[in-house]
C-alpha cells in the first residue's frame, strides 16, 4: 500500500511495532539519526541524555552544585520535585525537553550543563528515577530511545539495538560546530577535553556504565554523512520490523 506520508506507508505495511535502543559515546550523532528515523516512521523519540541534563540544570538552578561538589542528599530529597516531560515542537517537528513545565531545550545544551551532567548521571537514585520514567514512556513500544544504557538496562529486550561511535576528534568537531551555530562561544580544545572526560566517567561508573550490549549492531560513523547514517538506520529498522 502506498501513501504520500512516508510513515503511513510503513505502518500500513506488515511492519511490527518494535523498541529501538540507540546507545553510544557522547556527541556521535545518535540523537540526529534517532530523531530523523522517528519522524520518518512515526515513532516516539526519547532523548534520555536530555533527562539527565534536565536534572543537572535543576541542580544548578537550585544551588545543589557548588565548588564543594554536588549536594547529593538535597538532590535526593528534591528528586520528587523534578518533573521532566517532552512536547513536540511543531516548527522543528522534534520533541523539546520541559523541566517542571518550562521548555529548557536550549539551557540543557550549554557547556556548563555538559560539564556537570556526567557526575550527576553516576548517582544511583538519579538513574533509578530516570530509568523508571523511561520504561513508562516506552512501554507501548513504537519508541526510539537514545542514551548509554538503553539496550543494556532500560530495554534489554529491545528488538533493535545500535551502538554508535566515532573518533574523539570527529565528535569534538561536531559538538563545536553545533554550539557555534547556536552562537555559543567555546573552544575546540575545551570541548575535546569534555568529550574525553565524559567518555571516561560514562564508561567507568559503577552503575550502568556505557557498554555495548552483546546483541547490538555497531556503527562507527566517523566517515559517514548524515543522510548515509539515516539510510543505514532505516534499513536496519525495515529488516528487524519486517521479520
Ligand atoms: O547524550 P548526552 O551527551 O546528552 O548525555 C548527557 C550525559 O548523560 C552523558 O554524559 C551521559 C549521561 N547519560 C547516561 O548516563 N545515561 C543515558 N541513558 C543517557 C545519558
Amino acid at each position: 500500500m502506498t501513501s504520500h506520508i512516508p510513515y503511513l506507508e510503513l505502518h500500513t505495511s506488515n511492519m511490527k511495532l518494535i523498541t529501538i535502543a540507540i546507545d553510544g559515546h557522547s556527541s556521535c550523532g545518535k540523537s540526529t539519526m534517532a530523531k530523523d528515523l522517528a519522524k520518518e516512521i512515526g515513532y516516539i523519540y526519547i532523548d534520555t541524555g536530555a533527562m539527565y541534563r534536565a536534572v543537572t540544570l535543576y541542580s544548578l538552578q537550585h544551588g545543589l552544585i557548588t565548588d564543594a561538589g554536588i549536594n547529593e542528599e538535597a538532590l535526593r530529597q528534591e528528586m520528587s520535585d523534578i518533573m521532566i516531560t517532552f512536547q513536540l515542537n511543531v516548527e522543528t517537528g522534534r520533541p523539546d525537553t520541559y523541566l517542571n513545565g518550562v521548555c529548557v531545550e536550549k539551557e540543557i545544551r550549554t557547556m556548563e550543563v555538559s560539564k556537570y551532567v556526567s557526575p550527576i548521571a553516576t548517582l544511583g537514585f538519579v538513574r533509578e528515577a530516570m530509568v523508571d520514567l523511561q520504561r513508562l514512556m516506552g512501554e507501548a513500544k513504537g519508541v526510539i530511545m537514545d542514551g548509554r544504557d538503553i539496550g543494556t538496562v532500560v530495554f534489554p529486550d529491545a528488538e533493535l539495538k545500535v551502538f554508535v561511535t566515532a573518533s574523539v576528534d570527529v565528535r569534538a568537531q561536531r559538538r563545536y560546530d553545533e554550539l557555534t551555530a547556536k552562537g555559543e562561544k567555546c573552544s575546540l580544545d575545551e570541548i575535546r577535553a569534555n568529550v574525553i572526560e565524559r567518555d571516561r566517567i560514562d564508561s567507568t561508573r559503577a552503575i550502568s556504565p556505557l557498554r555495548q550490549a552483546d546483541d547490538a549492531i555497531v556503527l562507527d560513523n566517523s566517515n559517514m554523512t548524515i543522510p548515509e547514517q539515516k539510510a543505514w538506520l532505516l534499513e536496519q529498522y525495515r529488516r528487524v520490523a519486517s521479520e
